[in-house]
């Protein structure tokens, strides 16, 4: 079966074309980052407005790519929510009207799970069930993931997630959008042992988290040691505590979600996935405990087409073409989803 996969939630627009016996053929992006840096956030008519002018081209693109012809597609995936409903509207619309015109069916596809499946896309996949921890900007959470929509939350954020405390940090610094990248890159030239942050619940002996706490602490950091007067290696030095108090935190709640569940395999998806200190962090804690982590390429950390074409594949077997009646889900909670 050969799925079409569009994700237009956000600032970019993905497109892809999974094959459920060979795997993912074609991929292709266009971000938005460009157009809405000098903004400082995204803007969401001007989003809608490029993935509109994106869309048809990508689509062709990856089609070109695969050597496939828009007949052969099979089904259609798409991003349906949570995201910005005008810029959800636009893959909606063209996913169901391509759809309609080709008799095939459709299924809208949670964003979150298509993050959270994202690693499976990888070579040797862990089988379910597996814990799961999920980094984007809008959440943080631990999962038992017991199959497709078969999702039990081990813990959550109270407040602000690990990618929204990058990027609030970010700003804080006088860093570029978006924040998680230039954070880290900025940790790089820090020094070690100069700041002390705290670590949020970090011995709260349950999976929750909490980083808004540690956003007034840069904050207070800041204005003692110089306010909108920052030099540079105090920037540094600040990235770097921020970012050792984040990814201790994360890895000590996931060695202890593994160790509660009796599970062994833990997967990582979301933009906060990428951040290449979270990884050296989990890829020590769970060699030490003899258990594996799983990680998405790097590109597929972030919002993309494949990780929509692949959690939608896995949706699609019983599904037959519908009306095309749509509509989208700008808020949808992940604990909503059913098993196919
Ligand atoms: O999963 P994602 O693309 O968007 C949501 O669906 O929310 O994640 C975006 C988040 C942003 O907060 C961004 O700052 C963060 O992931 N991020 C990173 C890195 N790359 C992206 N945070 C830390 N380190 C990174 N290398
Ligand atoms: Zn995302």
């Amino acid at each position: 079966m050969l799925v079409l996969g569009i994700e237009s939630s956000c600032d970019e627009t993905g497109i892809a074309l999974y094959d459920t016996q060979k795997g993912l053929l074609s991929h292709a992006l266009h971000s938005q980052i460009e157009m809405h840096a000098e903004y400082g956030g995204v803007v969401p008519e001007l989003a809608s407005r490029d993935h509109i002018r994106r869309a048809l081209p990508l689509i062709q693109h990856v089609l070109d790519q695969s050597g496939a012809e828009l007949k052969n597609v099979d089904g259609i995936a798409y991003t349906q929510g949570p995201g910005l409903s005008g810029a959800l509207l636009v893959g909606t619309s063209i996913a169901e009207a391509l759809a309609f015109t080709l008799d095939i069916p459709t299924v809208g596809v949670h964003h979150l799970e298509g993050h959270l499946l994202a690693p499976l896309l990888e070579q040797n996949p862990p089988a379910f069930p597996f814990v799961a921890l999920l980094v984007s900007g809008g959440h943080t959470q631990l999962m038992r993931v017991s199959g497709i929509g078969d999702y039990e939350l081990l813990g959550d954020t109270l407040d602000d997630a690990a990618g929204e405390a990058f990027d609030k940090t970010a700003k804080l610094l006088g860093l570029s959008y978006p924040g998680g990248p230039a954070v880290s890159s900025l940790a790089a030239q820090g020094k070690n042992g100069r700041f002390k942050l705290p670590r949020p619940l970090l011995n709260s002996g349950d999976l929750n988290f909490s980083f808004s706490g540690l956003k007034t602490a840069v904050l207070t950091l800041a204005n003692e040691n110089g306010g909108q007067h920052l030099d540079q290696q105090t920037k540094a030095d600040i990235a770097y505590e921020f970012q050792e108090a984040v990814t201790e935190v994360l890895t000590t709640k996931c060695m202890a979600a593994l160790r509660d569940t009796g599970l062994d395999n833990l997967i990582v998806s979301g933009g906060v996935g990428a951040n290449q200190r979270l990884r050296e962090r989990l890829n020590q804690a769970t060699k030490r405990r003899l258990c594996h982590v799983h990680y998405p390429r790097l590109e597929f950390c972030t919002d993309n087409g494949a990780m929509i074409a692949f959690a939608g594949a896995m949706r699609m077997q019983n599904i037959q073409a519908g009306d095309h009646a749509f509509t989208v889900k700008p808020r949808w909670d992940l604990a909503e989803l059913q098993k196919p």
